[in-house]
């Protein structure tokens, strides 16, 4: 399966990433600039905020609220799109999925 995160400077960037696995750790793991994953996942850092691609929103389940919450202290102003990936885990009904980094 695969994700695309498009970068601040307007650059895409595809990886495999295995069923599972968050977005964040995907992200960590092919050195895509800006996602830290600071906590490792655990919902106190907020370094792994993206904005979600318009298609996949209705896909990634819904922001529970502990994520909500850590939406509030993200670097750059949430929108609707906004997720933090660490949340998103990739499954067949993500293979594809879109989002971009937080230009900060
Ligand atoms: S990695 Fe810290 S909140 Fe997602």
């Amino acid at each position: 399966m695969k994700a695309t995160w498009t970068l601040p400077d307007g650059s895409t960037k595809t990886a495999d990433v295995a069923e599972g696995v968050s977005l964040m750790e995907a992200a960590v793991a092919n050195n895509i600039p800006d996602i830290e994953g600071a906590c490792g996942g655990c919902l106190s850092c907020a370094t792994c905020h993206v904005f979600v691609g318009e298609a996949w929103l209705g896909k990634v389940g819904e922001v529970e609220v502990f994520e909500d919450a850590m939406l509030d202290s993200t670097d750059v102003e949430r929108t609707d799109a906004s997720r933090l990936s660490c949340q998103i885990k990739m499954s067949a009904a993500l293979d594809g999925i879109t989002v971009t980094v937080p230009s900060v």
